[in-house]
């Protein structure tokens, strides 16, 4: 059975809940890298999806961050971030999200983010648009560098990876309004997507941090694209750069 788009609505409310509960808790932080960490609340959002779309949608395959690759069946595969944002949820920053994809064929159909401290659900079906708690939302209208906003992340291994994004950070943060560090790539993108941002990049991410992302952008109107311009950002090398299509050309230009 193919999922809809409701479907991946509910399991990711069902998924922001155990992350809200958890949130005021103390948390329990192992080390998977210097900065890369993972909390009890990882693997308990992530056990959650994972447990209903092998019952629910049996054969896909499910690329998740902390069980990897499950090889499925079918051609199904879902891209599951159980909490994307987990360094500000150590810290008890309440910016976060779940994250979930779904593409078929090759092809991202579905994408559902949700931040459920702020109770906000973004989500997309691919030829249908991009929608924030139900209501339309499309990217803005922003023509000129110079009255953008951006957003970007650094990788977990920018102490020791030449590709540590500071000097583009530089660059574009004296070309525009600012740039901003929010610490969760999924909403960075759906921020595009709801005008509140211009444009987002990063290198260096995974898969499951931008499929559902990537998509709601793209369905508000976005240009989204790896940072090299190639249309299958999902595909190694990963980068993003979802923009709002009057300064896609400038922020790609400032990124080389
Ligand atoms: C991270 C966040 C962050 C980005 C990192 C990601 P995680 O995901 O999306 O914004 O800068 O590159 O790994 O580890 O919180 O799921
Ligand atoms: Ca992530
Ligand atoms: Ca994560």
């Amino acid at each position: 059975m193919k999922p809809t788009l409701s479907d991946l609505e509910k399991l990711a409310l069902e998924a922001g809940a155990i992350l809200r509960e958890g949130y005021n808790k103390e948390h329990t932080v192992h080390y998977k890298g210097t900065i890369d960490l993972v909390t009890e609340a990882d693997h308990a959002s992530e056990a959650f999806l994972l447990g209903e779309i092998k019952s629910r949608f049996p054969g896909g395959h499910i690329l998740a961050e902390e069980s990897g690759s499950i090889q499925g069946s079918n051609e199904d595969l879902w891209y599951i971030d159980p909490l994307d944002g987990t360094v500000n949820y150590a810290h008890h920053i309440p910016i976060f999200c779940v994250s979930i994809g779904f593409s078929t064929n090759r092809q991202m159909t579905l994408g559902v983010v949700y931040d459920p401290m702020r109770n906000e659900l973004f989500a997309a079906e691919r030829g249908k648009g991009a929608f924030l708690n139900s209501k339309r939302i499309q990217v803005s209208s922003i023509t000129e560098l110079e009255k953008s906003l951006l957003v970007t992340g650094f990788p977990y291994d920018t102490w020791d990876t030449e590709l540590d994004n500071f000097k583009y950070f530089e660059r574009l943060a004296k070309k525009t309004q600012g740039v901003r560090r929010l610490g969760s790539a999924a909403l960075d993108a759906c921020y595009v997507a709801a005008g509140r941002f211009d444009g987002f990049w990063e290198f260096k991410l995974k898969p499951w941090d931008v499929a559902a992302g990537g998509l709601i952008a793209k369905e508000a109107g976005g240009k989204v694209t790896a940072i090299d311009g190639r249309d299958d950002f999902l595909s190694a090398p990963l980068s993003i750069l979802a923009s709002t299509p009057g300064i896609y050309e400038a922020v790609k230009g400032q990124l080389s």
